[in-house]
């Protein structure tokens, strides 16, 4: 245990992997979705930077057929290198692709029969620790990164936490919300506790707007919870209803993330999310927005 920490740390994270991605077919067919780019960095390598950034550094991928390519950019090229080096290349571009050796792990789920199963196919790496998911399709954007800001509050809360962001309330019935307790003090109001979770309420019934996001610290009595568990919603084994059985059992807290989300699992999110970064970007921005200006008839 470190000094900081009255809990056990959080120093795995898991990136299930391992779905089909058809909402982006046919690019996807062969590509594995998570190695789409936004710009010049594959999707998995915003969600690893996160995780390191949170001092998360023992990397757990659950992969399925046809994802080899998510180890691969995660290991040296040799002759890649060897060939920019010659040329006089610098390979510090290739610096956040490097990963100690023993700290990637991955596991096989062999049929994607949902998130939940996909978490508990990494049940024997996991052990009896505390560990982080990333669902890399969900871009998180913001200073500091929506994991470290989570294990930050973790160190203080123990238990489970999970982001959440506000969004208008017509649009709750397309996402996983939260029952929102006690606003917890000290956090700047974004600590909130959970009383439930509700995948995909009607407006009527919707307890609030804030809406589960793709960033979680579970306790590893999640794993003998999906054990258990059937099916549920779209005939998938759910993660959203293995952590809604452990609230009462365990403290469970959500954070309100600061900074922006993008879904790039939706083709418009994709494009937001590129246009976006874009315009962030120094050696970019000024010709992405004299672009977009042009294409606007601005
Ligand atoms: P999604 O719901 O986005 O599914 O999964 P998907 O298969 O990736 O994409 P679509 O909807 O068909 O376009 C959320 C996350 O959970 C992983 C996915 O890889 C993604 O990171 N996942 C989902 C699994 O690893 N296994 C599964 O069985 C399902």
């Amino acid at each position: 245990m470190t000094e900081q920490t009255k809990f056990k740390p959080v120093r795995k994270a898991v990136f299930p992997v391992a779905g089909l991605g058809t909402r982006f077919l046919p690019a996807t067919k062969a590509i594995p979705k998570e190695m789409l780019p936004i710009i010049d960095r594959p999707l998995i390598q915003y969600a690893v930077d996160e995780a390191r950034e949170a001092g998360i550094d023992q990397l757990i991928f659950v992969t399925g057929r046809g994802k080899t390519a998510i180890v691969e950019h995660f290991d040296t090229a040799y002759e890649l290198e060897d060939t920019m080096r010659g040329r006089d290349k610098s390979l510090d571009v290739l610096e956040p692709t490097r990963i100690q050796p023993g700290n990637l792990v991955t596991v096989r789920q062999q049929v994607p029969l949902g998130l939940g199963h996909a978490i508990w196919c990494a049940r024997a790496i996991i052990g009896d620790e505390p560990f982080a998911i990333f669902l890399p399709d969900e871009l998180m954007i913001g200073t500091p990164g929506c994991m470290k800001q989570m294990v930050e509050a973790y160190n203080e809360t123990g238990g489970n936490l999970i982001s959440v962001l506000e969004v208008p309330h017509e649009e709750v019935s397309s996402y996983g919300v939260i029952d929102p307790g006690q606003v917890l003090d000290g956090f700047g109001g974004s600590l909130t506790e959970v009383k439930g979770l509700v995948e995909k309420p009607r407006l009527e019934d919707a307890p609030s707007n804030l809406i589960i996001s793709g960033r979680y610290i579970l306790q590893p009595e999640v794993m003998r919870v999906l054990e258990n568990q059937g099916k549920g919603a779209g005939g998938e084994v759910q993660l959203t209803d293995a952590m809604a059985k452990m609230i009462g059992t365990q403290p469970f807290h959500a954070v309100t993330f600061g900074g922006k989300r993008y879904d790039c699992g939706s083709k418009t999110g994709f494009v937001e999310a590129t246009l976006a970064l874009a315009l962030e970007r120094p050696d970019m921005a000024d010709d992405v927005r004299a672009m977009a200006r042009r294409l606007l008839g601005l």
